[in-house]
């Protein structure tokens, strides 16, 4: 039989921001059991795959990143193929526009985007379900870009997912990352080194969830919390200034994303996310200053 190698897709991978991200506490597995609250935003990578006669063949226009089985979209499309003994090959192409390790997701959600893209473009059919398992055993975070939903509580390590049921609404970020390497597991060591930064706060995600669902951006900013805020913040006192400067040039709140070390602030309009981005940019002018809105699906 004749194989047509000829198919090429072109997918976008959205970033992701935490609302909300409480560490409950550590688990014996190493890992830490969280209540978050996940919000898909409009700023994204673009992946291109094209099928091959065999192999995996992964570039990319960024400088630094590996190619290799050190990728985690390699490590997902290598994954797909040895769940599904598939003998065809892959070529992926990153266009890299997000930041590398800044608590947006970017390397997860190009993980998910792997997974989605060749599961359909090798015809496997495989059910959300099986794709959200594959993606856990890859990582924390790439469950929540499987569901291409705007917002979902994570809990467990950030893979057991509850989307918000369908809502409209649509928060602008000013989103502030600095040249900084974080690495996640280093930020979580950390925590520990202070026992009262993992007391409780008042709201949980699924507080920040129902108010979502009522379409309540000014409600959600009372909210907003992040565990992982209190070390990063101990390692990184820079992030600190950046958040006291967000507040201070009119964000209705302002928190670090994920493990960090972006920080964002949140406004009612992409017009208010104008003149506090050309502020902040004004203050940092050495930091990667971007506007993003929740990603619609
Ligand atoms: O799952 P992922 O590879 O993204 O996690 C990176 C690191 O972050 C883990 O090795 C672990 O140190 C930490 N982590 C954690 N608890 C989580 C998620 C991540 O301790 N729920």
């Amino acid at each position: 039989m004749q194989v047509n190698f000829s198919k090429k897709i072109q997918v976008q991978a959205p970033a992701k921001v935490n609302l909300y991200l409480r560490v409950v506490g550590r688990r014996s597995d190493g890992f830490h059991e969280l209540d978050t609250l996940f919000e898909a935003i409009d700023a994204h990578d673009t992946l291109t795959f094209s099928e091959m006669p065999s192999g995996i063949r992964l570039s990319t226009d960024h400088s630094t990143l590996p190619t290799g089985p050190k990728n985690l979209i390699y490590r997902a499309a290598d994954l797909l193929r040895s769940t599904c003994g598939i003998r065809t090959g892959v070529r992926i192409h990153l266009k890299k526009t997000l930041p590398v390790a800044a608590g947006l997701g970017g390397g997860s959600s190009d993980a998910a985007i792997t997974l989605l893209a060749l599961n359909g473009l090798w015809k496997l059919q495989l059910s959300e379900r099986k794709l959200l398992g594959l993606a856990a055993q890859l990582g924390s975070d790439i469950p929540f870009f499987i569901l291409q939903k705007s917002f979902a509580i994570g809990q467990g390590r950030g893979e057991v997912l509850r989307p918000v049921p369908q809502t409209q609404l649509k928060l602008w970020h000013v989103l502030v990352t600095p040249r900084l390497h974080v690495l996640a597991k280093d930020v979580y060591a950390h925590l520990h080194k202070n026992p009262s930064w993992l007391k409780a706060p008042q709201a949980d995600a699924r507080m920040l969830a129902a108010t979502v669902q009522k379409g309540d951006a000014a409600g959600l900013a009372p909210l907003m919390f992040n565990t992982l805020e209190f070390p990063v913040l101990s390692m990184h006192p820079t992030l600190g200034k950046i958040k006291s400067d967000l507040l201070q040039a009119g964000a209705d709140t302002a928190i670090v994303s994920g493990s960090g070390p972006t920080v964002f602030g949140l406004v009612r309009s992409r017009r208010e996310a104008q003149v506090l981005a050309a502020k902040i940019r004004k203050k940092h002018p050495s930091k990667r200053v971007t506007i993003a809105s929740t990603a619609t699906f």
